[in-house]
């Protein structure tokens, strides 16, 4: 349509998005769809979380507050970086958002050109890639392979700086393979990094508490100081704390950045909900037992889904080190033929079977790496068992 912008045309609905959108609509018209395609914790907020909301209330903090965040809620961030992860920073280098992904937002559009180009391992959330083109930016995909956990090696990252890298994009634990870089991995990347200055660095910390059999937490700026003045690490409340509608995401980095970042957000939505903020001050500076008892959920549920999907014919793959994903290869059914005759040709054909079949889930062309298909197992049991019951039975319906 001649009146939208070149730019409403840059921002796309993700797969992920439309793959639940999609379970939706079908479920509506009477169908049992299992969707496993959102990203989001299916637990509730803890309740003391919810009850520091309600006090707020009551104590009238419902008006607007400072753009990037209340005196209280950035204390409780730069305590929290401390403590979790020996960041050095102070008020003025964090900022508060509505999610994270408004933090990554704030952070392209405050510093992409046209023409800049974003370094993005794939396969990656599909977010990094979209908002980039928003920001007029070039999303240079770098593809890393199975065989290396997928993970970003040294060389790969080196052969991919041009001038024009502006941001490299680092998610660990990773959406959507769950692939975790340990601190001697991160350690590997600096050399490279280093050698180029000009290149600054987004690490996406966003699933950092869900992180399975024991494995530490590592953070580039925590790893390599020397690299803080350019990176931006990102984390939030929706997964750590299973508050994905609150929307509270935030950001430490340099001062200069941060503000820009802030300006983004002023003459956009403004603050973060007021209530949202108070909610995140209980929950950054509470009690974690109930998170780690999440997490050891989360890591039970992987154990049961991931040998059952590998064992299907024609799938594979790995057991995931955090985040509550798993990535799996459909090589297998590429080239086979559906009970209606149709070939499939490539992932997308793979995930349309599959909801023929009864289980939403987004494609892996989206986020970078084909082919293949992405499947949170944030859900019951109960819901993962039928799942691959459904996975199975489709596998068998090709031929
Ligand atoms: C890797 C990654 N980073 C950031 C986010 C942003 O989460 P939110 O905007 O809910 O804070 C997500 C959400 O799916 C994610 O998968």
């Amino acid at each position: 349509m001649g009146f939208l912008s070149a730019r409403a045309d840059r921002a796309r609905i993700s797969a992920s998005a439309r793959a639940a959108q999609r379970a939706r609509e079908l479920r509506a018209s009477g169908l049992s769809i299992i969707e496993l395609a959102q990203g989001e914790p299916d637990f509730n907020t803890p309740e003391h979380v919810i009850e520091a909301a309600y006090r707020a209330m009551q104590a009238g903090q419902t008006h607007y507050t400072p753009v990037d965040g209340t005196p209280e809620l950035k204390a409780a961030i730069v305590a929290k970086f401390q403590r979790e992860n020996g960041l050095a920073c102070k008020p003025e280098n964090v900022s508060a958002s509505a999610g994270g992904k408004q933090v990554l937002y704030n952070a392209l559009m405050a510093t992409v050109e046209a023409g800049d180009e974003v370094l993005i391992p794939a396969p990656s959330w599909v977010a990094y890639a979209d908002i980039t083109h928003f920001a007029e930016g070039k999303p240079v995909w770098i593809a890393t392979r199975p065989g290396h956990g997928f993970k970003l090696q040294p060389d790969e990252l080196e052969r991919a700086i041009t001038p024009r890298a502006k941001w490299l994009m680092l998610n660990s634990p990773s959406n959507p393979t769950g692939a975790v870089y340990s601190e001697k991995e991160l350690r590997a990347l600096v050399p490279v990094l280093e050698r180029h200055p000009s290149l600054w660095i987004i690490s996406d910390d966003m699933y950092e508490h869900v992180l399975f059999d024991g494995r530490p937490f590592a953070t580039l700026a925590a790893v390599a100081p020397q690299l803080a003045a350019r990176t931006l690490t990102v984390n939030g409340c929706s997964k750590t704390f299973a508050m994905t509608g609150w929307r509270l995401g935030y950001a430490c980095g340099p001062v200069e950045l941060i503000r820009a970042m802030a300006r983004m957000q002023g003459q956009s939505s403004l603050n973060p909900s007021s209530v949202s903020q108070a909610a995140a001050v209980a929950a950054l500076n509470g009690p974690m037992d109930i998170v780690h008892k999440r997490c050891a959920e989360f890591q039970a549920r992987r154990d049961f889904i991931v040998p059952r999907l590998d064992a299907i014919p024609g799938l594979g793959c790995d057991s995931p080190h955090g985040a509550f994903y798993v990535y799996v290869s459909c090589a297998g059914w590429i080239g086979k033929r559906t009970p209606k005759g149709a070939v499939i040709e490539n992932d997308a054909d793979v995930t349309a079977h599959l909801l023929e079949c009864g289980v939403a889930v987004p494609n892996g062309a989206g986020y970078g790496l084909s082919p293949y298909f992405r499947v949170s197992f944030a859900s019951s049991m109960q819901n993962l068992e039928e799942a691959c019951r459904r996975i199975a039975a489709a596998g068998e319906k090709l031929h």
